[in-house]
């Protein structure tokens, strides 16, 4: 390991402590075969074999996230149930914390499925979110630390059905997401948040809070149903209570290549929404299912399966599209009087 940047020396201790070989390319004739081939194409610094997984390290995002916190708050939306909002906040979040971003995940769905997918039971759950945007508690106080290295939670409890009542005559009752973000975002390099199936005044407190948002769509009949109306609440959200609201880009779940149905979803989500869709694509798979109910993460689960890959990749491609913007802002305007 001597001679090796800091970073990649503590990224190696991390993948060993989940038992993962890695093996650097030049101690594998195998890697060394394509080696070549692989820099000069993706024009990357350096290569992880991680058994059959190959995953592909920036140092230089490394470096830049090392030297600065980036605060960027990601909500991920979706008024649709079953679409993947949880499994991308947990597994997305996990793959920033990973490559070293530090990350927080903030739950703000009152069925805390992001709470016990990183391992902790709802019911011991005492402070949550929900006294945060009362004003009743300092999220630093309740923050928990996950399993994985880099990985926070602010957990959700049954409780926040009621605060979509109790806020509803408060003043500024849009931005009080925002005022706990703000406590905290100066911590983090990602914070994401994830959503709950509505478009109620949670959900519009954690798009006023953020930086962008990404919108899961799964690979199923009525994939586009509904997005036209979320679609216009942050068009809403931009105009009137957050400007600088993103869109981080739409992200297909739940692909499965042997399906029809699947390949006319990307097609169809392709051709109305072009480059706002995510070149990454998130694989229907068991393990992504299956993580969740042993509270962990796809990468403490199973770093090897596709589910792992798909989330790291994508982890990489909203990096590399921070840093090196592919779209233009112009071609993020949403139409309005879109239907679906
Ligand atoms: N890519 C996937 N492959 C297989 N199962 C998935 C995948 N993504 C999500 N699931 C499963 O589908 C169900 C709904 O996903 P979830 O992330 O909870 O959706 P949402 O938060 O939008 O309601 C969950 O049981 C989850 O484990
Ligand atoms: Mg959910």
């Amino acid at each position: 390991m001597a001679g090796l940047p800091y970073k990649i020396q503590n990224m190696v201790h991390f993948i060993k402590k989940l038992n993962v070989l890695i093996i650097l390319p030049s101690y594998n004739a195998l890697v060394n075969n394509f080696e070549y081939e692989v820099r000069k194409k993706l024009q990357i610094n350096c290569i992880f074999v991680v058994q059959t997984a190959v995953l592909f390290v920036q140092l230089n995002n490394w470096i830049q996230a090392s030297n600065n916190i980036m605060g960027k708050v990601i909500s991920i939306a979706n008024q649709k149930g079953g679409v993947g909002k949880t499994t991308t906040a947990i597994n997305l979040g996990a793959a920033f914390a990973v490559l070293e971003y530090k990350t927080l995940i903030i739950d703000a769905d009152p069925q805390a499925n992001s709470t016990s997918g990183v391992g902790f039971d709802p019911k011991n759950i005492k402070t949550s979110i929900y006294e945060c945007l009362m004003d009743e508690v300092e999220p630093k106080n309740i923050i928990l630390n996950t399993a994985t290295p880099n990985l926070d939670l602010l957990p959700a409890h049954i409780d926040l059905v009621g605060a979509e009542i109790e806020i509803i005559n408060q003043p500024n009752r849009e931005k009080l997401m925002r005022r706990v973000v703000n406590k905290i975002k100066q911590d983090y390099d990602f914070i994401v948040i994830d959503c709950s199936p509505s478009l109620g005044l949670i959900t519009v407190n954690s798009l006023v809070a953020s930086d962008s948002v990404l919108v899961p769509v799964q690979c199923e009949y009525f994939a586009l149903e509904g997005l036209g109306k979320l679609l216009n609440t942050i068009k809403i959200v931009q105009s009137r209570l957050n400007p600088s609201l993103d869109i981080e880009g739409i992200l297909l779940t739940m692909y499965d290549s042997r399906l029809r149905l699947s390949n006319q979803v990307v097609d169809e989500v392709k051709a109305h929404f072009q480059n706002m869709v995510f070149d990454t694509i998130i694989n229907r798979n068991t393990k992504l299912g299956e993580a969740p109910s042993f509270g962990e993460t796809i990468i403490m689960h199973d770093v090897t399966s596709s589910g792992a890959v798909n989330y790291l990749n994508l982890a990489r491609e909203i990096l590399q599209k921070n840093d090196l913007t592919r779209i233009k802002s112009s071609d993020k305007q949403i139409n309005i009087e879109d239907e679906f």
